[in-house]
């Protein structure tokens, strides 16, 4: 649970939750150089669409980058940055170099009234976890051991005694883990 009371949401009776969303391989490795270490999984892509339209995403500088569109589209894009330039972004979007601020931006750009969902990259999943600022995370298994070009990147370590691991559903190259707090 969320500990701290901005984050903890209470609007109509509902729970709005910071989900973190990620894809790993069996490795755990999530990049390579600044970009995905696989090649594009329409159905991911798909799932990963249509979990996040509507809400806020956030994000950090170097993962807002590697996005072949910017800003995504249908989403409240939130990036996290102390050198980008607040004010020239793109419209849909907005940068901020405080992790807290930038949550508390993404809560209120979607009125807290929905879930916002942290979509990496690895700077921002350690540090999420190790604050305790995540309440769900919907991780995509992507079978296999891939190959590292230009400098892996990999999810962070944390404290798997703390959460519940589901499978919520397996595909044809990868499976759908959903990871709550006990
Ligand atoms: N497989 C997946 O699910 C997935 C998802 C997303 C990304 N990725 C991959 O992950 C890699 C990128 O991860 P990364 O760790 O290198 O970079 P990142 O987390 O995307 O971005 C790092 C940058 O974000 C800013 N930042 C992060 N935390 C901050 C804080 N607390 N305060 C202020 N600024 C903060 C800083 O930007 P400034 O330097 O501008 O201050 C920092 O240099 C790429 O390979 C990408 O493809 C994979």
């Amino acid at each position: 649970m969320v500990v701290f009371y901005e984050y903890s949401l209470v609007v109509n009776g509902g729970f709005f939750m910071n989900i973190l969303l990620a894809a790993w391989d069996d490795n755990r490795l999530i990049g390579n150089g600044n970009e995905l270490p696989w090649h594009h999984i329409k159905e991911d892509m798909r799932m990963f669409r249509d979990r996040t339209l509507n809400h806020a995403v956030v994000m950090g500088r170097k993962t807002w980058e590697s996005l072949k569109i910017k800003p995504l589209p249908g989403r409240e894009n939130v990036v996290i940055s102390k050198t980008l330039n607040f004010k020239s972004m793109p419209d849909g979007s907005v940068s901020h170099g405080n992790l807290y601020d930038a949550l508390e931006i993404a809560h209120l750009a979607v009125e807290d009234k929905l879930d916002i969902f942290i979509i990496g990259g690895a700077s921002v999943y350690k540090e999420v976890l190790e604050k305790d600022l995540v309440d769900k995370m919907i991780i995509t298994r992507v079978h296999g051991s891939h190959e590292v070009v230009n400098g892996g990147i990999y999810f962070p370590s944390f404290d798997e005694t703390k959460w519940n691991v589901k499978v919520l559903s397996n595909h044809e190259l990868f499976d759908v883990l959903e990871y709550t707090e006990k």
